[in-house]
């Protein structure tokens, strides 16, 4: 479902040291199907597409059907880092480009809040909500964080204000016992679901994290699912032709051996932009840590080529990139010819128009190694459920051989921490005084 081919690389690296790079992932590969490495506590996410019980995707399913017979036009998804990045990479991916300004709409229009902490974004929101008939899910795992919490204040006051059955438009997705979203939701009577203990945020793509709002946008999550549940038994081998492997081993070695330290994820689809902006909270929570890790960064292409380019074709040399090849298009368009050609484009009349984002792939990925940029290639034959699931899944599972090849824990994130006290600090909160002190002196 997914080819990984490292030719790009080759002329980069000696064979030798690809082999030695590969015995490294080995012994991570290892480390992680042994469920004893750092960390081990998190790796519920291993067996979630095998164990996705039909019986919760039923549950989604009538969630949606009551908010169809309620008429709910617009759902709004509360959530950041891993309790946002997946669902909307989902939604984006698998939706039609322009799906909320079709007229023809089966489905509610999904927004997202409680990602940032703009006023005019969430002044805006409710300008939104108040024409529209409205739901809110919201999702945070540690049922504690601010920018959620905060979105989720002002929706939910709008949404009582509103309606009189508030508490059936408001579905919470948080930790089983613990929180203050849990506090809320049994006092309020939310319907509920759990983030799993042993699932960290960025790898919860496949709980109702992303699968619930997967759902509500009327999106085929068993194929979904499918996907992943595919990928979670062939990267299950231990052996070269496995793409996690090869990845993990390729990408190790140009950052330790050749001096790449950013990685840049690149797409020619816009469905794929938020791809990048899952995998960069993926990789970068699980990798830098320790004065250590590569920088994960994405590229939109051909959009980017006329920003980007030059800077990846003829800059500073610290980059490689891995592409994501979707190898078909799911609907037919071809540049038709015209009498007077002024556009001179003629001479690409009656091909498809993928035909020349594959030329342009192509002339890129060699252009960009010519510059000594090496090149991972990942294809897909389509962008579909089952090759995003399976994506999500490789991606994961490649994450944590590769954090291990690096000798890091995957599966915690102690710098995210930092921030968050100084800005409770500065904001006031009881129990920050000694913290606020000391940075008013800096101030
Ligand atoms: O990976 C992580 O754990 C974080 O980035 C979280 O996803 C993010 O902070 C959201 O946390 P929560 O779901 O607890 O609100």
């Amino acid at each position: 479902m997914i080819n990984i081919d490292l030719k790009g690389c080759m002329s980069f690296v000696k064979e030798e040291e690809y082999k030695n790079y590969l015995e490294k992932a080995y012994a991570a590969f290892d480390t992680l199907a042994s469920e004893k490495g750092a960390g081990n506590d998190f790796l519920g996410w291993k067996h979630l597409p095998s164990s996705i019980d039909e019986s919760l995707l039923g549950e989604f399913e009538a969630i949606k059907k009551s908010w169809q017979e309620k008429s709910i036009d617009l759902v709004v998804v509360i959530g950041i880092g891993g309790s946002y990045l997946g669902a909307k990479c989902a939604i984006d991916a698998l939706s039609h480009n322009f799906a909320s300004l079709m007229k023809t709409k089966n489905n509610p229009d999904i927004v997202f809040a409680g990602n940032n902490l703009s006023q005019d974004y969430l002044a805006e929101l409710l300008e939104l909500m108040s024409e529209r008939n409205v739901a809110c899910v919201v999702i945070s795992k540690s049922g504690t964080t601010t920018e959620p919490a905060v979105a989720f204040r002002i929706v939910k006051q709008f949404i009582e204000e509103k309606y009189q059955d508030a508490s059936s438009r408001i579905v919470a997705i948080t930790d089983a016992k613990k929180g203050a979203l849990k506090t809320l939701s049994v006092q309020e009577n939310y319907k509920t679901f759990v983030v799993p203990d042993n699932v960290g945020g960025r790898f919860s793509v496949l709980t109702p994290v992303g699968l619930l709002p997967i759902v509500l946008a009327g999106l085929d999550v068993r194929a979904l699912v499918a996907g992943a549940k595919a990928m979670e038994e062939s990267l299950n081998v231990k052996s070269e032709q496995n793409p996690a492997i090869q990845y993990a081993a390729m990408r190790n070695l140009l950052y330790s051996q050749k001096s790449k330290s950013v990685e840049v994820l690149v797409n020619y689809n816009p469905k794929f932009v938020f791809l990048g902006e899952w995998w960069k909270q993926l990789y970068g929570e699980s990798e830098g840590k320790e004065n250590k890790g590569i920088f994960p960064a994405s590229v939109n292409f051909t959009t980017d080529l006329h920003s980007m380019g030059q800077f990846i074709q003829d800059g500073t040399r610290i980059m490689f990139e891995t592409v994501v090849n979707v190898k078909s298009a799911d609907k037919d368009l071809k540049i038709a010819s015209d009498e007077q050609n002024l556009d001179q484009l003629n001479y690409l009349a009656g091909k498809d128009v993928e035909h020349l984002n594959a030329m342009a792939m192509l002339g890129t990925s060699l252009a960009h190694i010519d510059g000594g940029v090496p090149q991972i290639a990942l294809s897909v034959d389509r962008v579909s459920p089952e090759s995003l699931g399976a994506l999500f899944y490789f991606f994961e599972f490649a994450c944590g051989i590769s954090a291990y090849t690096l000798g890091i824990n995957p599966f915690d994130q102690p710098g995210v921490e930092a921030y968050k006290k100084n800005m409770f600090a500065l904001l006031g909160k009881e129990g920050y005084e000694k913290e606020a002190e000391e940075l008013r002196k800096r101030l």
